[in-house]
């Protein structure tokens, strides 16, 4: 974290993701606040208090007198007080006590406070109105001085050091396909897959509780079906094969996961299944092509001559492309949709850190004065 008052001065990049919220210093190599997109409200019990007596007194007494817990602190009710996401409730007054609770821990000096230009990840469904929300609350609330939206496909290029190529940023709630070429976007040339993270997660819980049928006592629910998801997911390239190969007494993939209320749980198949709808979005019901299809659609929207530039830099970012496995298996459906002299030059990158991508991409961006252009100044300072 920045300790110099003058880099305390530096622009902040945030990247508000609908699971992840990231802030930083620019021009550093990593988020210093990595944190869950989440708050409670320390009196919404998920049971009422003649069900647990002495509830109240848990959260009043621990965490003072607060009335709502963000981020890391939260998690750990997550079975006793329900836990809400911001961002996916488009809550704006949440996120503004949310950002200022991170913002006091990066321990900034008085005099610095609420001095620091500050950058804003976005994606290219990032609506008017949120951006207008965004503005009001760190030019009217906080009174920084000027912020700038920043494109998280040229954010995540600028990684590589490239000016062509197709970015898959699979996060939470959003899988995004863009393509860049000699650096501009082309905003006909992407899509919006239906698929991403939270649509795994519930696949997964519904698998499982379907597959453990009349154990009616099985304690599961979203939270921890994502916190195993991350843990055990596989993404495979002969599917039916391994199913059948499991039938017959294959234990490779079996896993037993120990369940906070004691219990256990035995998992196989579901390890690699739980992936499958990226592939094939019709295994959730959602009426669309799979995610190499739509890929090889958007580099398609491009004269043929570029193909080539662009396959040859597929770019994967976001929390659910570290799922092991999904680079091959792109590849491999890739191939299906070019022809066999342009198979070869399919190259899929998945580096390490590819979670942050998007927010490392703005600090590069920054380091390399490149982010002269579209700040907006903050109205009241200005004027
Ligand atoms: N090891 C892992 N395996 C599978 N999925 C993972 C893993 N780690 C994180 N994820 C998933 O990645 C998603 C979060 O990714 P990310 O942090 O990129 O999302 P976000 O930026 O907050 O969301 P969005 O951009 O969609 O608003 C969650 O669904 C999480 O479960
Ligand atoms: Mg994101």
């Amino acid at each position: 974290m920045s300790s110099k008052n003058s880099d305390q001065l530096h622009p902040l990049i945030l990247d508000i993701g609908t699971s992840t919220f990231r802030m930083g210093w620019a021009g550093n190599d990593f988020p210093d606040i990595i944190a869950p997109s989440v708050y409670v409200d320390i009196t919404d019990y998920l049971f009422s208090s003649d069900v647990i007596e002495g509830l109240e007194e848990i959260f009043i007494n621990k965490e003072k007198i607060e009335d709502y817990l963000f981020g890391d602190k939260c998690l750990k009710y997550e079975h006793i007080l329900k836990v809400h996401e911001f961002k996916k409730e488009s809550n704006f007054n949440i996120f503004k006590k949310f950002f200022y609770y991170y913002y006091e821990q990066l321990n900034i000096t008085l005099e610095n406070r609420f001095k620091q230009p500050i950058i804003i990840i976005t994606s290219f469904l990032m609506t008017d109105i949120e951006k207008a929300k965004l503005k009001d609350i760190f030019f009217s609330h906080f009174n920084f001085p000027e912020l700038i939206f920043l494109s998280e496909s040229q954010a995540i290029i600028s990684t590589m050091q490239k000016s062509n190529g197709v970015i898959i940023n699979i996060g939470e709630s959003y899988t995004t396909i863009s393509t860049i070429l000699h650096g501009f976007i082309n905003i006909i040339a992407r899509d919006v897959f239906p698929i991403a993270g939270k649509e795994l997660t519930n696949h997964f819980l519904n698998m499982i509780l379907t597959g453990v049928g009349s154990r009616k006592n099985l304690y599961l629910d979203k939270w921890l079906a994502k916190e195993i998801k991350e843990k055990v997911s596989l993404c495979i390239l002969d599917v039916k094969g391994e199913e059948n190969r499991i039938k017959e007494g294959l234990t490779k993939y079996n896993q037993i996961i120990n369940l906070p209320d004691g219990t256990s749980l035995e998992i196989n198949s579901e390890r690699f299944t739980l992936s499958e709808p990226l592939f094939d979005p019709k295994i959730i019901h959602v009426d669309y092509m799979g995610l190499a299809e739509a890929t090889a659609k958007v580099i398609k929207i491009w004269e043929r001559e570029n193909w080539e530039s662009l396959i040859s830099n597929i770019i994967l970012s976001g929390g659910t492309s570290l799922i092991p496995g999904l680079k091959e298996r792109i590849k491999n459906e890739l191939s299906h949709h070019f022809s066999e002299k342009m198979k070869d030059k399919i190259n899929v990158i998945a580096v390490s850190g590819l979670e942050n991508m998007a927010w490392i991409g703005g600090s590069i961006l920054y380091s390399k004065d490149q982010l002269k252009k579209g700040w907006i100044k903050n109205p009241k300072i200005n004027s």
